[in-house]
């Protein structure tokens, strides 16, 4: 049986030219970057490899790329490190309801420090409101935090619109975006968007896990979380990941030389793949934007009658794998906070499930995914007292 791998929201297979990159500097080129000798020197240059790819790409410079451990830390080390920097001019922030844990938590942390938060609200499809924004923004708001691509949904909130009202009201506001499930699925011009800091992950794009980056606009202070031998400006000490920096080049060449053709691929697929299962099966919704307006890889699908859970062990039976909302949190019980911002009743929350495509998913597998289906969902109801098929 084949395997099919639909989870690649939560995290993709490196690709072999990754892994090429990372076999070298694990055997070879092993070097710490800050050693004077030509082994530093080497590694260095890992660095200034994959910071330049990076910079080119978001039309930045390669010296506001700075390396974490992922997505997660770059969002804590944005939140919490322009926080800290700028609390005397103020401590009002604003996100919205629908952000990831790795921004929802620092916030959390800040309001329990005497900060005020403003989370702002979605619509169904998990847009938010432009003139809601607008009021919430005030003299001593130092920092808005907005998500680019939604992880459960596939949301794209416009970003150069909520940058340019950010600077138009307060231009002393910092704006921060988690662009984790954006970056190599998208453009991203941050400084054309007004984005001071912007984070992202390697995993999600055929790189390797523990590798993540946040690009720190020129001139942006922000107090570190890790103190130590000063390595990146101060800003994260520690040797840097150069197993995850020398992996995460091809990645991102890879992803932006190819990014048209990757993203009408899955556009294509995700069409396909609901297109079928609506015409094939009964009682199925999709959760979030409209078909032609989400994300190219994220799809959340509601079945009436199924528990999520109970479809996502049935496919995995079958070798083929999904996810119920979001893998990162995906282990904890609760209710996704993300579908109830979005009106959400329990019942549908519980009965959805998130199919998330990469560049390199076939139409076969998806062809084997609504066969699969097919089958289980009619069997799936037939134990519902009521269920229909
Ligand atoms: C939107 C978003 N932000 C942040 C993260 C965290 O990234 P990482 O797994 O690299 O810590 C994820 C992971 O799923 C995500 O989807």
């Amino acid at each position: 049986m084949k395997e099919i791998y639909l989870d690649n929201g939560a995290t993709t297979p490196p690709s072999s030219e990754v892994i090429q990159s990372i076999l070298q500097v694990v055997k070879k080129d092993y070097g710490n970057p800050s050693s004077l000798h030509r082994k530093g020197m080497q590694a260095e240059e890992y660095i200034k490899q994959t910071s330049e790819e990076i910079a080119k790409w978001l039309k930045v410079t390669p010296k506001e790329v700075y390396y974490t451990s992922g997505g997660t830390e770059s969002n804590n080390l944005a939140i919490l490190g322009v926080a800290n920097a700028y609390v005397r001019s103020g401590k009002h922030l604003i996100t919205t309801q629908i952000e990831h844990p790795s921004v929802l938590e620092p916030f959390k942390k800040l309001e329990e420090q005497g900060y005020e938060v403003t989370y702002l609200p979605v619509n169904q499809q998990g847009y938010i409101d432009l003139e809601t924004l607008k009021q919430a923004i005030r003299p001593d708001t130092i920092l808005v935090s907005i998500m680019h691509i939604n992880n459960e949904v596939g949301t794209i909130q416009p970003i150069d619109k909520i940058g340019s009202i950010i600077k138009k009201i307060n231009p002393s506001t910092l704006f921060h975006v988690d662009a984790v499930q954006s970056f190599g699925k998208s453009i991203i011009y941050p400084k054309r968007w007004n984005i001071d800091l912007l984070s992202i992950s390697g995993h999600k794009i055929h790189g390797p896990k523990g590798i993540g980056v946040l690009y720190i606009a020129k001139d942006i202070k922000i107090e570190p979380l890790v103190y130590g031998g000063g390595q990146q400006n101060g800003l994260r000490s520690g040797t840097e990941n150069m197993i995850g920096i020398a992996g995460l080049y091809p990645a991102v060449k890879n992803a932006y030389e190819n990014l048209k053709d990757h993203v009408s691929h899955m556009v294509q697929l995700k069409k396909y793949l609901v297109n079928e299962l609506k015409a094939k099966v009964e009682n199925i919704s999709i959760h979030g934007p409209k078909l032609e307006e989400g994300a190219p890889h994220i799809i959340n699908l509601g079945f009436k009658d199924i528990r999520g859970e109970v479809l996502l062990h049935a496919l995995e039976d079958k070798k083929i794998y999904v996810s119920t909302g979001s893998a990162c949190s995906s282990h904890k019980s609760t209710k996704s906070s993300t579908l109830q911002a979005l009106g959400l009743s329990d019942e549908e929350i519980l009965s959805s499930i998130r199919i998330s495509f990469s560049p390199y998913t076939t139409r076969e597998d998806i062809e084997i995914c609504i066969a699969e289906m097919q089958q289980i969902i009619p069997l799936l109801r037939k134990f519902v007292p009521g269920g229909k098929k």
